[in-house]
């Protein structure tokens, strides 16, 4: 039997949490060359991004929370379906739920988020507008590992942008958002090549990844 290129390598296995609108997963489907995105979920069956979803006929499980009584239940489910489906990655993407420790240990070193402000700055809500109250003139997005922590864990990639004057909250996220689109495919196809390596204590870069990070001019911690 003859096999496609495609179908010699195996691609990285990735699994998108959301909540809301889904413009990140439209973007991780979009670029979807070096991975594969294997089924998206949500705590909210209403969210529009379920619809991008199926459109490109990947494999959409919600879990209302009123089906499951309370939070507790819903992540519980939400933990078992994640356990079933095995990816080899998980990738949150505007995912409004806190995850406990118990969810988050069961994937150690799996599971990435993507936030929009340039951490450790602006951990949480709101972090265009506090961008805007603190007059910086610089904001952007981060792309880091989950851990326990509100948005604390390792930081793998940032995306910088001007604030510019006359900025409202709507034109910097607006501003923001665009590069969280280039730099959140990027960091997965990077992870599916080896090029980014998450471990327990760090995370590595190849030199071809460093270099072509800067040609993007996404920010990468020094090692
Ligand atoms: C993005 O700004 C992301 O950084 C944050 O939540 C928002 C989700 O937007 N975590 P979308 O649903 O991907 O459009």
């Amino acid at each position: 039997m003859e096999y496609s290129n495609e179908q010699m390598i195996n691609k990285l296995k990735v699994a998108v949490l959301i909540s809301g609108r889904g413009s990140n997963l439209k973007s991780l489907i979009e670029n979807a060359r070096d991975y594969e995105i294997i089924a998206v979920l949500s705590n909210n069956p209403e969210a529009p991004g379920l619809k991008i979803a199926a459109a490109s006929q990947i494999p959409c499980f919600s879990f209302g929370k009123r089906a499951y009584g309370d939070s507790t239940g819903q992540k519980r489910a939400i933990l078992e379906k994640l356990k079933a489906l095995n990816p080899d990655l998980i990738a949150l993407a505007g995912f409004m739920m806190i995850l406990t420790p118990d969810f988050i240990e069961r994937f150690p070193n799996r599971m990435i988020n993507i936030h929009p402000a340039l951490l450790p700055k602006y951990p949480g809500l709101d972090t265009h507008n506090r961008a805007l109250q603190a007059q910086d003139t610089e904001h952007g997005c981060t792309v880091h590992i989950v851990d326990a922590g509100l948005d604390t864990g390792k930081i793998i990639a940032q995306a910088t942008v001007p604030v510019m004057p006359g900025d409202t909250e709507e034109t910097l996220a607006a501003r923001v958002l665009a590069r969280e689109h280039e730099i959140y495919p990027w960091v997965l196809a990077s992870l599916a090549s080896g090029g980014i390596g998450l471990n327990v204590t760090s995370v590595e870069y190849g030199v071809d990844t460093r270099s072509d990070a800067k040609l993007r001019r996404f920010l990468l911690p020094a090692q």
